[in-house]
Order: C-alpha cells, then structure tokens, then sequence
C-alpha cells in the first residue's frame, strides 16, 4: 500500500450529484477538508451526456402539488411521497442557484426561463439550456468547485472499496490509475455519488462508465441496495449505438409512426392523468409525451404485431420531426441533429429518425434517507447511485437532473455535520483494510498467470443474460434462467485471466474490477424481480400481469449473502396520494 491520504468528507464521482455534494460541503463549513475521488476527469462523467431539461415548479399556472401528483403517478405509486415532497419543494430553488453560477438556461422572448413540456407531466415545467442541459449544468458545477481551494479532486482515481471500522464508513481503498498503487483515503464521511448501471445491459444509453461501482461498494459493505428490478427503458434510442434522441424532439412536436405509417401511439393507453377538460392540462401532450415505461411496452406489442422495420441492428420505429422545420430544430434540439447526421448518416430536416427502447436509467440504487444517509454510519449517497425514492417504479423524463442537485447537496451538508461529530478515525486498522485490498487485487488479477476466462467473454454474457432476463418483459422462466447464468458468470469470473500485467493505466484491470461490480449489482438486480410477482410500472411481469398493492406496495431491499441475495421489504410511505388507477388515456 503506497500511501494514506485524510479529509474531512470524500465524495466519490465527480459528476452532477458529487460535484453539487462538494459544493454544499464547502459552503456549509469553508474550512473543511473535502476530497472528490473520480475514475474520469469530472467533465466526462455520464452528466454531461443528459440533454432533454430539468424539471422544476416555476411558471404560474404550475403548482407543486402538479408536480408531487405526476411524479407519485409516474412512479406507480412506489416513491415514497415525503421524499417527493422534499424534492419538488427545493428543485426550483437549485435551478435558479445554477443560474446564478451561470448555467445558460434557454429562455423565453420576454427574457424569463423557458420551459418545455415532457413526458408523463402535465404541465411545462422542463428547464432546458438547447438540448445539451446536462453538458451545461456539469459545466456550471464544475468551474462552481473550482471556486473552493479546500476541495482536492483525484482524478482518475478508481475506489474498490469501503473502509469500514466500527461500525462506521471511514474512507475507501483506491487504485491510482496512473501508478497502479493501492491508497488508504480516509475520511470522516463518504458520499458515493457513482452514477446508474445501465452498462450491465448491452445496449443502453448509458457511458462506458455507468457500471453501478457505488452499488458494488455499497452492498459488499452491507448495505441494501433498493427497487433494483426497476430498469427503465427510454423509448428513443439510435439503433445499433443506443445514444439518447432526447425525449425534447417529442416535445418540441416529434411523432413516433410505425413501419405503416401510423401513429401507432394512439392505439394505447397514453392520455393524461388528468380531467382532459381542464385547459391547463391539454391533450396534445398525450402519447409521444406519455411516460417512458408505457412508450417502451408500446414499441414491443408493436413489434409482436409485426409493425415496426427490421434493420441490421434490430427492429425499428420512426421518429418523425420533418414538421417541426430546420429553423427550430437548429434552435431547441440542434443536438438531435447533430447525433443523427453523426451516427446515422442522415438529416432529420428531411428524413425520419430510426429508433427503439434502450436501457436508460436505473430507479433503483442504495438505500437512503431524506438525509442521504445510508444504513452504514458515515456512508451517504446521492445521485442515480442512489434510491431515497422519488422514482418508484418509473422516474419521470427530467426529474434526475434537479434529483441529483437537491440530494446531492443535502448529502453534502448533512455528511459534513457527521464529520463534525466524529472526528475520530481508526488509522491503522483502515491502512491495514488497504494493504488487504491492494493484495487482493494483485493476487486475482495483476500476478495471477494460470486463468482461463475472458473478462469480454463474461462481460457480453451478462448484458444478454441481463437484457434477455429483465429486459421491458419478465416472466418467472425468464428471470430464473437470468440468475442462473450470472451465478455462473460469478463462478467463472474467479478464473479470469489479464493480457496486462502492468501498473501504468492498466485498462483491462479496471475493466476487470468494474466486472466484478456489475455481476454483483446483477445478481441483485434478477433477485428483486424475481422475487416481486407483480407488474408496476418498469417491472412488467407476463406471468403477473396486474399490480399488486396489497402484496408489494413496498419497496424491495436486495442483501449481499455468501449465498443468492437475500430480499426484504418495506412500506412505500404514502402522505397524500393514495394509490389509485394509474390510467393516461382516453378510450381510442
Ligand atoms: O430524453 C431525455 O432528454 C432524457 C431526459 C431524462 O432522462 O431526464
């Protein structure tokens, strides 16, 4: 082990949620010592690539009891509304701070914000900078950061580990890819603000770095990982790469059409959630700008009727924007087109879009508080890592981006009074767990020359088995043989063999300890949905076709055992909306 390093809060991942975190750590007390650990230089993390907006009350006609009931609606019931509550309260708020650090917010003729509508909302409340949001809000945050001298960051800088002493969280074990060495970071606080996991499946929208890491962490540490059998799919993704046409191309008037030309849309269930005769919730905003668990399933009863095009990378509809005219296309979703000439080779001016459902976004993630808290004394979390829940079942289009800055900064301001009160760390025996941890990876991975597995060989097997298993449809059979596979792929992962055995930004080490966290979090992933015999939102079982409140109005908590995950339950709290139908449509 080559060193030990000590702050007052260290924040792991230097994305949206970690960088707001560092931010309100340093404000609530300038003379702490904070540190942010990131495998990527903080501008490449998985933010910068959201483009669609960030959800906030401002406008009047807007409330936020509007904004409680669609996110509680979109949920399917399954967030917990005091967290949603908190989180549509404070949302507006944070977005006029990042103003104020400057984030270029697009804005209306009169000068004010401009909202855009999106889906499953009811009404416009969608801040937006073009339709490159998250690369500006990432932007904002992090020259933001660089305003606090006592902020140390360490760049690609890969945490394999929690550093846990009496019962507390006291730092992490990290592997310095530039040298290859082992370091003890300790800290009085970690907030893990790691991102999604999307890349346990093989085609999502997801950055190469979205490998569910904070999970790993988390759950090997003891701690439950929450709703993970909630996998979202987001309706519109370029076939063949699975990068992001932003939901923004429906809002601004896009249309989906079938291989027949039709909008096929109208033949399901995707109305509004409110009385279609009250003029501030008005129909257009109906199908294209339902919520994506719907949208996605649609696309798949499309394909079983035989509707959709068949291409070299899978099935196919066409978003059609051809309507909409360059000038506005080249204003509010010049990304869009950008992407399409890029990747597909052709100009949405005049041609239809090709796209289908790619895994977008994970509901799911470590269990916490209002607070950010984990179970684990001095562990927090925020950001997509992260499940205090305002998802449920299935996250709104543009309630992540203002999710990860309200409880990324409440994470940092609450692990930063727990520091205070426990400015005691047990030194030598967490240098000791760091010693133990660079042994353990130059034994499995660096020396060991007699494997016999291929880290691409099980990494390819899990995403199918994943997507095969827990893909928009599940049944019993399907789930079964998914957890099958990745308890094998487990077995088979103890014989892997590197071709690299140096030091030096040895990539397929970390390829190989991303691995290790992905079949991990997968397993908890299957075991959830396995275990929750009914469909809700994201999670559609085949063979369980109807909710069930009376047996899973709860969520699910996924325990690491030497054996399958073990699954608990608790109550979804429930302030003001009750379950109820959660019916879109009108009757077609
Ligand atoms: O389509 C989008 O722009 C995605 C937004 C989101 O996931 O919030």
């Amino acid at each position: 082990m080559s060193g030990t390093f000590q702050h007052d809060v260290l924040i792991v991942g230097g994305g949206g949620a970690g960088l707001r975190a560092a931010i309100a750590a340093a404000e609530t007390n300038p003379d702490l010592d904070i540190a942010v650990v990131s495998k990527v230089y903080p501008m490449r993390s998985h933010t910068v690539s959201a483009e669609g907006g960030a959800a906030g009350v401002i406008k009047a006609g807007d409330t936020a009891e509007d904004h409680i009931r669609d996110t509680v609606f979109g949920s399917d019931w399954l967030a917990d509304q005091d967290a949603v509550e908190v989180f549509v309260e404070e949302a507006p708020n944070e977005l006029i701070q990042l103003e104020h650090w400057g984030c270029p917010w697009s804005r209306d003729p009169d000068g004010t914000v401009a909202v855009r509508p999106f889906g499953g909302m009811s009404i416009e409340r969608t801040w937006f900078a073009a339709d490159k949001t998250g690369f500006h809000m990432l932007h904002t945050l992090f020259q933001t950061s660089l305003k606090y001298a006592s902020t140390k960051r360490y760049d690609e800088w890969f945490v394999t580990r929690l550093l846990v002493e009496n019962g507390r969280c006291q730092g992490v074990a990290a592997l310095e890819l530039r040298t290859g060495q082992v370091c003890a970071i300790l800290s009085k606080a970690v907030i893990l603000c790691t991102g999604g996991y999307g890349r346990i499946f093989p085609f999502t929208t997801n950055a190469a770095i979205s490998t569910g890491d904070g999970l790993g962490l988390a759950y090997r540490a003891g701690v439950p990982l929450k709703d993970l059998e909630f996998v979202q799919y987001h309706p519109t993704g370029l076939p063949g790469t699975g990068i992001l046409i932003t939901e923004a191309a429906r809002s601004e008037g896009g249309i989906l059409v079938n291989k027949n030309g039709d909008r096929y849309l109208r033949h399901y269930d995707l109305g509004q959630p409110l009385d279609v005769n009250d003029e501030r919730h008005p129909v257009f905003r109906a199908m294209e700008l339902g919520p994506r668990d719907r949208l996605s399933q649609a696309f798949i009863k499309e394909e079983e009727k035989g509707n959709v095009f068949d291409g070299p990378y899978g099935t196919y509809v066409h978003l059609d924007v051809r309507h909409i005219g360059e000038k506005k296309i080249d204003e509010k979703i010049p990304f869009v087109r950008e992407l399409t000439k890029n990747y597909v080779g052709i100009d949405p001016v005049h041609e239809p879009i090709p796209v289908r459902p790619v895994v977008h976004y994970m509901m799911g993630g470590i269990d916490t508080t209002l607070e950010g808290a984990s179970p684990l004394p001095g562990l927090y979390a925020a950001g997509e890592c992260a499940c205090v829940s305002i998802n449920g079942a299935n996250r709104l289009g543009s309630n992540s981006l203002p999710e990860l800055l309200v409880f990324g900064a409440r994470a940092g301001r609450n692990a930063t009074l727990f520091a205070r009160e426990h400015p005691e760390l047990d030194t030598a025996s967490l240098e000791k767990q760091a010693e133990d941890e660079q042994r353990r990876i130059a034994n499995a991975f660096i020396k060991k020359l007699d494997g016999t597995e291929r880290l691409a060989t099980i990494r390819t097997e899990l995403q199918r088995a994943a997507e095969a298993g827990c893909g928009i449809y599940r049944t019993d059979a399907t789930l079964r043989e998914a957890a099958h596979k990745v308890a094998e792929l487990k077995e088979r992962f103890t014989r892997t063999k590197l071709d690299d055995h140096s030091l030096s930004f040895n990539t397929e080490l970390t390829a190989a300890l991303e691995l290790e966290f992905m079949i991990d979090v997968a397993e908890a992933v299957v075991q959830a949905a396995l275990e929750r015999k009914e469909s809700r939102g994201s999670h559609q079982r085949i063979d369980f076709p109807e909710r069930d409140d009376e047996r899973f109005l709860k969520h699910s908590l996924a325990f690491r055992t030497t054996d399958v995950p073990r699954i608990e339950y608790r109550d979804v709290v429930i302030t003001n909306w009750p379950p109820a139908v959660r019916v879109y449509g009108r009757e077609h």
